[in-house]
């Protein structure tokens, strides 16, 4: 059992390609006309239909008394072609965070998550050494134009899983496999675009006379629990090192801090008329945690005997606040859990695992001040399409109903009754258990 600190609040996440439907111009979209790449053959373009459904799906959102909502603007329909910027969709995201407003939703908004305009990704998306400046335009544009409704921004979401998954898996566009060179480059031109916009967001709002410290400006950094498989093997041990390294050390220092080491390339030393240079480009530790490795010789796996979800990715609770005391002991900041949720298609374990994941988060004494769960409702995960749910909220997306889930009610009265207490644990979690078995 566990009660809230008054500083944690709760929310949830979501990103724009995933809910809002009826977009064709973005990378996601093309990349799932083609036959293979997303699992159940679906495509972004139906989504949620959440752009039509904004004031509804909101509305939702605070009958459930989510404090906090983490979403995202799809740069593609800002910025259609290059250097045009349609007024309309501003219109649409400024609508949208007045009735957030309305309900007293707190909105920390994501410049980047994971889709690119057709344009941009035809131009070599990040890989192109003129890419830094073309997303701060975009930056520069989107945030004039929101600033006075937004205090909370996150430049980008998971570089780490952006690049590794377009670059060396080619899993997600632009479909690359073991393409190191353009893997270092994306890699420093994403810290770049970071520390710009970072920079950049800092100034705009200073220039409409918000005082420095009301802006938070941070990445989502998505880190994983590496594990050796067998502590006293040293190959275990020595893979763990290059895999923590490559996959989320290096390129978080050269976000947060402009330094950059191997395999992240040094970064360009201007972004625009932006310098960068190291420094201290965070306001906030932003973590999205989802799961644990066992790590044999260069390869992540799973330990025997673990609680799984519906993806086989292992449940991991403590590796939340593992996660977090590392990053917090080397950058000293509070912490926003971005990101951490579960693929639960049946809801069987969702609650316990809300209650595990936060148990871990009050127990452990950190500055962790924001929660967002991922996600609000079931959405397009990705490769694995309209297949996989971490909804809080069940989405049948041929009617697009909406049915809060029993995880769902159970969150909503976490917050409402500031921690769970025995009644509340029995009714949510008591009676489920998770799942050991891989699928
Ligand atoms: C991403 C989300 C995604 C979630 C679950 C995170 O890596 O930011 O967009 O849906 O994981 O896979």
């Amino acid at each position: 059992m566990f009660k809230l600190p008054e500083n944690l609040l709760l929310g949830v996440a979501t990103a724009a390609t995933q809910i809002e439907g009826g977009d064709t111009n973005n990378s996601w979209y093309e990349w799932a006309t083609i036959p293979g790449h997303i699992k159940d053959g679906t495509s972004p373009l139906r989504g949620n239909d959440h752009y039509n459904r904004v004031e509804q799906d909101i509305a939702l959102m605070a009958s459930m008394n989510i404090q906090i909502y983490r979403f995202g603007i799809e740069w593609s329909r800002i910025e259609p072609e290059e250097g045009v910027f349609d007024e309309k969709a501003i219109a649409h995201y400024r609508h949208e965070l007045e009735i957030l407003k309305r309900y007293k939703i707190k909105p920390l908004v994501t410049l980047h998550h994971f889709s690119n305009p057709v344009w941009f990704e035809k131009q070599g998306a990040f890989e192109n050494p003129l890419s830094p400046m073309k997303f701060l335009t975009f930056v520069s544009y989107t945030v004039n134009a929101l600033a006075d409704l937004v205090d909370e921004w996150i430049t980008i979401n998971e570089p780490n899983i952006y690049t590794v998954n377009g670059y060396f898996f080619g899993t997600w566009p632009p479909g690359r496999k073991n393409d190191f060179r353009a893997l270092k480059k994306v890699y420093a031109n994403l810290a770049a675009s970071h520390i710009a916009s970072y920079l950049e967001i800092h100034r705009i709002r200073q220039e409409r006379g918000f005082l420095p410290l009301s802006t938070k400006v941070g990445f989502a950094n998505h880190l994983h629990v590496f594990s050796p498989l067998y502590k006293w093997n040293p190959l275990h041990r020595f893979s763990v090192k290059c895999m923590d390294t490559a996959f989320q050390d290096a390129i978080t220092r050269a976000a947060m801090t402009g330094i950059s080491r191997f395999p992240v390339k040094a970064l360009p030393k201007k972004v625009g008329n932006i310098s960068i240079v190291p420094g201290r480009y965070y306001d906030f530790i932003g973590i999205n945690y989802y799961s644990r490795g066992a790590v044999s010789f260069l390869k992540d796996g799973l330990y025997p005997g673990v609680p799984l979800n519906d993806l086989n990715w292992e449940i991991y609770a403590s590796g939340i606040t593992e996660m977090a005391k590392r990053m917090y002991d080397e950058y000293l900041a509070p912490i926003y859990i971005t990101e951490n949720g579960t693929c639960d298609n049946t809801d069987s374990f969702r609650s316990r695992y809300i209650y595990d994941h936060l148990k871990q988060i009050v127990d452990s004494g950190l500055p962790i001040e924001r929660y967002y769960h991922w996600t609000f409702m079931d959405n397009f995960e990705w490769a694995e399409g309209e297949s996989a749910c971490f909804g809080l909220v069940k989405v049948a997306y041929e009617t697009q109903e909406r049915t809060v889930r029993a995880s769902g009610e159970f969150y909503s009265k976490i917050i409402e009754k500031k921690g769970v207490d025995q009644a509340l644990f029995n009714e949510y979690v008591a009676h489920t258990s998770y799942n050991f078995e891989k699928r």
